[in-house]
């Protein structure tokens, strides 16, 4: 089966899961184009033209994208709105140059300081100050699972899409002897280690886009990956999550923490400045499902300012 046709598969599948709990399908970008479904999205991003039916229960996931239509973008994000991704193993495979082209620009957007200084604002967009209560919400859900889960190791983690290291730097150190800081901003982790501080020697800065991070299997106590994910097409996102699985140690868990689109807003919307979207629970859910990731526990983020879009801890084994 071709890549693409995974593509189209995994969107008919999430599809059919959203269908059978009467959720949403369809979603919006941010410059205005609305689309039918997942595959529709999928399609129009990663430039795969008008689509083909898939030949079993297809139905509506295999519709063409809608007209453009203007709409207005009301919700603002907390994840504010990434060594070059040009041949991935996996950015190869989605759809050939629409793929590359759409980590490249998730990879030029992070990398202009304009839009994304090396500070807790720019990593966040602005939002800056909401960065204690995140991190006390990341706190509390990381001692839960403690509870749930003795097993659980303190000895080595990674934070994924880590920028500057914010959540190595409040969150992970405290808890952890070792963190890997894995990012694909060179400008951004460069900036690393000065912004960690004392503890700096107790991390690695590893520069990679996460679509070409292989960690070595017994690895890591705790993944955690946040404000990110939707950088990442549905395949890439469930091949990060088994690559991530298998670098697991006993006991160890992947946290993702990541906007989720509210109810009733549609299955996603597509931030098209910097080549991300923002999933619905259902969505991820269905991803989680078909990746063959459980989920073992699930919180929501709160005191955030109320025009953010909710935020979800998700832990996943
Ligand atoms: C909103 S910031 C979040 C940073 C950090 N997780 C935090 O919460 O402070 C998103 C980060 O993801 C990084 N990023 C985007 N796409 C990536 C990719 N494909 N691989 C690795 N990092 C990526 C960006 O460079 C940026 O540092």
């Amino acid at each position: 089966m071709s890549r693409k046709q995974q593509v189209l598969e995994l969107c008919d599948k999430v599809h059919r899961d959203l269908k059978l709990a009467g959720l949403p399908t369809d979603g919006c970008a941010t410059d205005g184009t609305e689309h039918s479904s997942i595959a529709a999205m999928w399609s129009s991003e990663l430039g795969f033209g008008p689509m083909q039916a898939l030949p079993a229960g297809g139905g509506e996931a295999t519709g063409t994208t809608t007209p453009p239509e203007k709409i207005g973008d009301k919700s603002a994000k907390a994840r504010p709105q990434s060594t070059k991704p040009a041949s991935s193993n996996s950015t190869g495979g989605d759809g050939g140059g629409g793929a590359v082209q759409w980590y490249e620009r998730a990879y030029d957007y992070w990398e202009d300081g304009d839009n994304c200084p090396v500070d807790d604002d720019g990593v966040l967009g602005g939002y800056g100050h909401i960065s204690p209560t995140d991190i006390a919400g990341s706190a509390a859900f990381l001692d839960e699972l403690k509870r749930m889960r003795p097993l659980l190791g303190d000895e080595t983690a990674a934070d994924c899409g880590a920028g500057i290291g914010r959540v190595t730097k409040h969150l992970l150190l405290d808890r952890f002897d070792t963190v890997d800081i894995v990012e694909q901003s060179p400008r951004l982790i460069q900036a690393a280690p000065k912004y960690v501080g004392r503890d700096r020697d107790r991390t690695t800065c590893v520069c990679v886009g996460l679509q070409d991070f292989f960690p070595p299997e017994d690895s890591y106590d705790l993944v955690w990956i946040q404000w990110v994910v939707g950088h990442f097409t549905d395949v890439d996102l469930l091949k990060l999550l088994a690559r991530c699985r298998s670098a697991l140690r006993k006991g160890g868990l992947i946290v993702v923490k990541d906007n989720v689109i509210g109810q009733g807003e549609g299955a996603f919307k597509v931030d098209s400045e910097d080549s991300s979207m923002t999933r619905s629970l259902g969505y991820f859910r269905s991803l989680f499902n078909h990746g063959g990731v459980r989920v073992v526990h699930q919180t929501r983020q709160d005191g955030f300012p109320g025009e953010l879009f909710p935020v979800y801890m998700f832990a996943l084994e």
